[in-house]
């Protein structure tokens, strides 16, 4: 898989305005946690078979892991990709995994092995505390917060002064080569609505003390476009606010859908590695 770096900022938040949680911006009805719920956990045996981007970030998320003796909380821990990498740099005793789907958490506690760690069953847009956590980490998750703003707001409140919130993510921009799919098709382009940087950074003006983020390009090559679209179920990854592509459309789709001359096709996920101090 190959990355690219395409920006980097370091900048004291200041000038854009703050967000409450009362007016950001939800998502649709149509994007109902049951549904995310119940794909993730219908995943949980297949996820790591093809969760190559997730793995790549995992593996960049490690490097900005700061150091403390405090309280680390992982969301959405999924299989366990991320809370491996935790486990290394944090005692087991200063660690709490969780993740919305208990399956997924099951299949983390296997390939972790570790009696001495605290396992929660959490809805992070759900998180209530205030001032208690050191680190507050997550990998591939919030772009399926149905409250992005309020819940990364509330995420913050959870942290101690000068304790860190770091999370990647996918984000708008991503998958340029199925939008442009969609529009040779002149289909409507259904993937799941991604998070905007100028979003996410709103959150924190004014709030924060300081925000550092970074865009990388994964890109990943699959035998032909369907079976990147197998790989996003596969993954659990296939909700989405917008009404899928099926039938007669989704073979108007592929038939779009560029390809080189051995027939595969490579996706570009522009991801996103956030880190905000309080
Ligand atoms: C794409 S997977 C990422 C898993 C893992 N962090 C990784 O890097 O492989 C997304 C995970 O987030 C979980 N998830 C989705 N929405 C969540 C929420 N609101 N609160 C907690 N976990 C959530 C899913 O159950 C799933 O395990």
């Amino acid at each position: 898989m190959k990355t690219l770096l395409i920006v980097f900022r370091i900048f004291m938040l200041q000038s854009i305005s703050q967000v409450s949680s009362s007016n950001s911006q939800k998502k649709s009805t149509h994007f109902s946690k049951s549904k995310i719920l119940r794909n993730f956990s219908l995943a949980s045996s297949s996820y790591n078979k093809v969760a190559q981007v997730q793995e790549e970030a995992a593996h960049r998320m490690e490097m900005y892991l700061p150091f403390t003796h405090g309280k680390v909380l992982e969301l959405g821990c999924g299989t366990g990709i991320l809370s491996q990498k935790l486990l290394k740099k944090y005692n087991s005793e200063q660690l709490q995994i969780s993740d919305l789907s208990m399956n997924m958490l099951h299949e983390c506690r296997k390939s972790l092995n570790d009696d001495k760690l605290e396992y929660l069953l959490l809805d992070a847009e759900k998180l209530k505390v205030e001032n208690e956590y050191e680190v507050i980490v997550s990998n591939f998750v919030v772009q399926w917060f149905e409250d992005l703003q309020g819940s990364l707001l509330r995420l913050f409140r959870a942290l101690k002064l000068g304790g860190s919130l770091l999370f990647s993510c996918p984000i708008d921009g991503s998958f340029p080569q199925w939008k442009n799919a969609c529009s040779q098709a002149a289909l409507p382009f259904t993937a799941h609505p991604l998070p905007k940087v100028h979003d996410i950074l709103q959150v924190f003006s004014e709030i924060a003390s300081t925000c550092h983020y970074e865009i990388y390009e994964f890109h990943t090559k699959h035998v032909g476009p369907l079976e990147f679209l197998r790989s996003l179920k596969s993954l659990g990854a296939g909700a989405t606010t917008c009404h899928k592509t099926g039938g007669v459309s989704l073979r108007r789709l592929l038939k779009a859908w560029r390809q080189d001359k051995n027939g595969q096709v490579q996706v570009t996920y522009k991801t996103l590695f956030f880190h905000v101090k309080k």
